[in-house]
């Protein structure tokens, strides 16, 4: 199967944000990838449910959501209301991990779980089976436009042995710092799933962006 695009709207013109999400529509982009971070667990603050409320109306393509907020467990069905075709929650931020994967997929959603640049892959060991999704970050988390740690093809790699070692099907999604000059890469590592802010919305052109991002 060939690799999903997911551009990160947290990089979009918030005062465009129909525009923006229309532009995503009519791209060859696979999901949208959200940004919900609460001042805590990230040093940054974006977002929250009346602006995923109102995506939810708009958007064609699968929320993607990722949920940089300390105890998560307290809006799982709200962010499932909210629309979310898929829940990411951050290993850091739960100390009940495996009951809030179960949470998540209680709701219908899918579950994914992030790792910081500074937590191993095999950390994943007792709940790789369990979980749709893993999401490498390739900056520490709080902003987009910041530079791609190199570590994580290497974190990819051996994401990718863990996974086929437990006979999953576990997609792979990386987050940070992805630009059209790393996307192959990425790819050839083990990603299935790009996801792309600045590199998208800061290019003069992000849906011939999109298209060189899927087919790079
Ligand atoms: C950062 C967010 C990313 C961010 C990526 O904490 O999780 O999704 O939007 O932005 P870029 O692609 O610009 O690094
Ligand atoms: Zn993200």
């Amino acid at each position: 199967m060939s690799h999903l695009v997911a551009p990160s709207l947290l990089s979009a013109n918030f005062l465009q944000l129909g525009k923006e999400i229309e532009m995503v529509n009519r791209s060859e982009a696979d999901w949208l990838h959200l940004d919900i971070m609460d001042g805590l667990f990230v040093p940054n603050i974006s977002f929250g449910f009346s602006i995923l409320n109102r995506i939810k109306k708009t958007t064609e393509k699968p929320m993607d959501v990722h949920l940089m907020i300390v105890n998560p467990d307290r809006y799982i069905e709200q962010f499932r209301e909210s629309g979310a075709f898929i829940i990411t929650v951050h290993y850091e931020a739960c100390t009940h991990l495996h009951r809030t994967i179960q949470a998540i997929k209680q709701t219908g959603a899918k579950a994914g779980i992030s790792l910081n640049p500074h937590t191993p892959v095999m950390l994943l060991q007792e709940i790789i089976g369990e979980v749709d999704l893993v999401l490498l970050m390739s900056v520490n988390p709080g902003f987009g436009g910041q530079e791609f740690i190199e570590q994580t093809y290497r974190k990819s790699r051996e994401l990718k042995t863990l996974i086929l070692d437990h006979g999953s099907d576990t997609q792979i999604e990386v987050d940070g710092g992805v630009t059209l000059g790393n996307a192959r890469s990425l790819v050839d590592a083990g990603v299935d799933i790009l996801v792309a802010g600045n590199a998208v919305f800061g290019s003069p052109d992000p849906t011939a962006t999109i298209h060189q991002l899927k087919h790079c």
